[in-house]
């Protein structure tokens, strides 16, 4: 039974990855400060759906690295979500901004490979 729960958790996550939008090379994403990025993060409050770093939690997806979105889709979300998050317009936070939180999101290490977490594992 646990083995069952585990390997569908695991499908979860092979799913997720593989209809993650493709990497976009860094250079299409302004220069942001991903020091300062942190500090908006915080006191925007995206971490309160997001996590801390981005992982993830009970109200957001994850949106920190691996895969990042490009930026012009990353900004343009922002702007306009389609779902539960609220919006957020330029006067609120401008693309200076973004890119800032951008820089932070992309700077935080990728998200350890299923393979590398033991209850994982899928079953061989
Ligand atoms: C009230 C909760 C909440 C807050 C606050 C919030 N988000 Fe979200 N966000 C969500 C949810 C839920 C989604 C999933 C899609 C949806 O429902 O809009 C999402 C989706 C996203 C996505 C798209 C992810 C993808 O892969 O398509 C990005 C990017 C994002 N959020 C960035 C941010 C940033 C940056 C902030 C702070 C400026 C923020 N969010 C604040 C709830 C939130």
């Amino acid at each position: 039974m646990m083995k069952r729960i585990l390997s569908t958790v695991a499908g979860f996550v092979v799913i997720g990855v593989a209809n993650a939008p493709a990497q976009q090379p860094a250079s299409s994403a302004p220069a942001g400060n991903a020091k300062a990025g942190q500090a908006l993060f915080m006191k925007i409050g995206c971490y309160e759906c997001h996590g801390n770093e981005g992982q993830g939690g009970a109200a957001g997806p994850r949106i920190g690295r691996s895969p990042m979105l490009a930026f012009r889709n990353f900004i343009t979300y922002i702007r306009a979500p389609r779902g539960e998050m609220p919006p957020y317009s330029a006067k609120v936070i401008p693309e200076k901004d973004v890119a800032d939180i951008y820089a932070y999101l992309a700077s935080l290490p990728p998200a350890p490979a299923v393979e590398s977490i033991p209850l994982l594992k899928p079953d061989r």
